[in-house]
C-alpha cells in the first residue's frame, strides 16, 4: 500500500539517501535535480545501496524494483510538487539558494504540503519567513549515510506549529528513525556540540599537545567514539566544518567558536579530507596514514 506523496529537492550526499528511505518504506519519491545527468547518478548510486542492503540481508531482493518504481524524477520544481504532502529539500548548503528553493515550493506545492530543509546551519526560521505559510515549514535533517543512521534532529523555527512538528515526527518513526526535537538556534544540537569538539582538537594539534593518531586514539579508545574527532573532520569535509563554524561564531559572537587558524589554511590550501584525498590523514583507497603535513 503506498502512502502519502513526498518530494525531494536535490539527489546528492543526502538527497539520494531521503528519497531511498521513503522509497523503501512505501512512499511515492518525486526526486528533483538540475540534471538528468545528476538524476540517473542519483537512482544509481539508490539502486547501489539498496542492492547493499539487500546483500546485508537487511531488506528483501524484492524490496529494490519495489522501491526503485516508486521514484519519479523530475527537471523542474514546478512540476514536481504539485501533489506532494511533504518536500524535504536537500540542496547544497547555501542560504541564497535555499530561500529562493523555498519560495519557488511555496508558490507550487499544495498549500497545506509542509516544507522542510534538510540543511545543517541555515536558520529554518529564516526560510520559514521567505514563504506564506512559516507555520508550515521545518528542519528535517538526518545524519549521513541516511539509511544507516537512525537519527532525525526536527528543528523547529520560531514559527513551526505543533501540527507540523507532529507529523515530521510521525512520519521520521514510520520510516524507521528516531526524531529528536530541537529548537532553531545555530548548529541546532548536532553541531553546536559535535563541531566546537572537532574544532578543540585541531587546536590542540596546532598547539602541539598531541599529534593526530594520539588526539584520535584517546577519543575512540577513551571515550568509545567510533572515530576519532580529526578523522571524523576530514569525513565530513573540512570545508564544511569551518563553514559550520562560522554560523556558530557569527550567531553567537563568542569567541569560543572561533575557527582554529590551521583549519582554516588547509582549507585554503584544498586539503579538505577524503573528498580531495588528504586532510588530517591521506587517504588511498580504504587505506589511510596520517597526512605528511603531521608526521613526527
Ligand atoms: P550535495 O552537493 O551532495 O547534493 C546537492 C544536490 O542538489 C546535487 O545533486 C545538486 O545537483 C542538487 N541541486 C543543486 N541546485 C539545485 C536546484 N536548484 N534544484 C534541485 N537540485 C539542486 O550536498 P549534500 O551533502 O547532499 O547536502 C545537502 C544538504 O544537506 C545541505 O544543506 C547540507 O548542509 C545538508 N547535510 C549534509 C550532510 C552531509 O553529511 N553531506 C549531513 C546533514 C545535512
Amino acid at each position: 500500500m503506498s502512502k502519502f506523496k513526498v518530494a525531494v529537492i536535490g539527489g546528492g550526499t543526502m538527497g539520494n539517501g531521503i528519497a531511498h528511505v521513503f522509497a523503501l518504506n512505501g512512499y511515492n519519491v518525486v526526486l528533483v535535480d538540475v540534471s538528468e545527468e545528476a538524476l540517473q547518478r542519483a537512482l544509481a548510486t539508490i539502486e547501489k545501496n539498496l542492492r547493499r542492503q539487500a546483500k546485508k540481508g537487511i531488506i528483501q531482493e524484492a524490496d529494490i524494483q519495489a522501491a526503485l518504481n516508486r521514484i519519479t524524477t523530475f527537471t523542474s520544481i514546478e512540476d514536481a510538487v504539485k501533489d506532494v504532502k511533504l518536500v524535504v529539500e536537500a540542496v547544497p548548503e547555501n542560504k541564497q539558494l535555499k530561500l529562493n528553493i523555498f519560495k519557488k515550493l511555496d508558490q507550487n506545492a499544495p498549500v497545506d504540503a509542509i516544507l522542510a530543509s534538510n540543511t545543517s546551519s541555515i536558520p529554518i526560521t529564516e526560510l520559514a519567513s521567505a514563504t506564506s505559510r512559516p507555520a508550515k515549514v521545518i528542519g528535517m535533517h538526518f545524519m549521513n549515510p541516511v539509511p544507516v543512521m537512525k537519527l532525525v534532529e526536527v528543528i523547529r523555527a520560531y514559527q513551526t506549529d505543533d501540527e507540523t512538528t507532529k507529523f515530521v515526527f510521525e512520519t521520521a518513526k514510520d520510516l524507521g528513525k528516531v526524531p529528536v526535537e530541537v529548537n532553531d538556534y545555530p548548529g541546532f544540537i548536532s553541531n553546536r556540540v559535535l563541531i566546537p569538539m572537532i574544532n578543540e582538537a585541531i587546536y590542540a594539534l596546532w598547539e602541539g599537545v598531541a599529534g593526530v593518531e594520539e588526539i584520535d586514539t584517546v577519543m575512540k579508545l577513551g571515550m568509545n567514539h567510533p572515530m576519532g574527532p580529526l578523522h571524523l573532520a576530514d569525513f565530513i569535509g573540512l570545508d564544511v566544518v569551518l563553514a559550520i563554524l562560522e554560523v556558530l561564531y557569527e550567531g553567537f559572537k563568542q569567541d569560543k567558536y572561533a575557527p582554529c587558524p590551521l583549519l582554516v589554511n588547509m582549507v585554503r590550501a584544498g586539503k579538505l579530507g577524503i573528498k580531495t584525498g588528504e586532510g588530517f590523514y591521506v587517504y588511498n583507497g580504504k587505506e589511510k596514514e596520517v597526512s605528511p603535513a603531521f608526521r613526527k
